[in-house]
């Protein structure tokens, strides 16, 4: 009785778990097209940031967690943040963001960076 209980369970998991995911990036794009599309902008278009076509491939999870939370004290031990810095010509730098404070967005815009851009 016990193991079908167990395969019930996990059919719904993994039939709930691509949805999550789904939602989780629409989320993420709606935070991204709310906040970060001020400076950023999209496909290659340059406003006052970077353009972050390819972020994935550049930057991991882990980075992009911690920057995403608070630049300013990335900025304070990595060189790679150091040399955006020595690249920017926008004259404004990134901000610590209050929604990014959240750890549930925050996870969501990444998982928007990594599959979309
Ligand atoms: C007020 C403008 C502004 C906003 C809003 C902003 N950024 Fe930035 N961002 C920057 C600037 C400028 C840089 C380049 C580093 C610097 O000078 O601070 C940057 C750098 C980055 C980088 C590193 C880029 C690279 O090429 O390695 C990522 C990733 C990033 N921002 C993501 C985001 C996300 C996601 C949001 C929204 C939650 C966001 N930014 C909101 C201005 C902004």
């Amino acid at each position: 009785m016990r193991i079908f209980q167990l395969t019930f369970f996990f059919s719904i998991m993994f039939a709930l778990l691509p949805s999550t995911w789904a939602s989780d990036i629409k989320q993420g794009e709606h935070i991204f097209k709310s906040i970060c599309i001020h400076c950023h902008g999209m496909g290659g278009e340059q406003k006052f940031a970077p353009d972050l076509t390819g972020i994935g491939t550049r930057r991991d999870v882990a980075w992009l967690n911690a920057w995403l939370k608070n630049p300013s004290e990335v900025l304070k031990h990595d060189r790679y943040a150091q040399a955006l810095l020595g690249k920017n010509k926008y004259g404004i730098h990134m901000p610590q963001i209050p929604d990014m404070q959240d750890d549930e967005k925050r996870a969501n815009v990444i998982a928007y960076l990594l599959t979309e851009f």
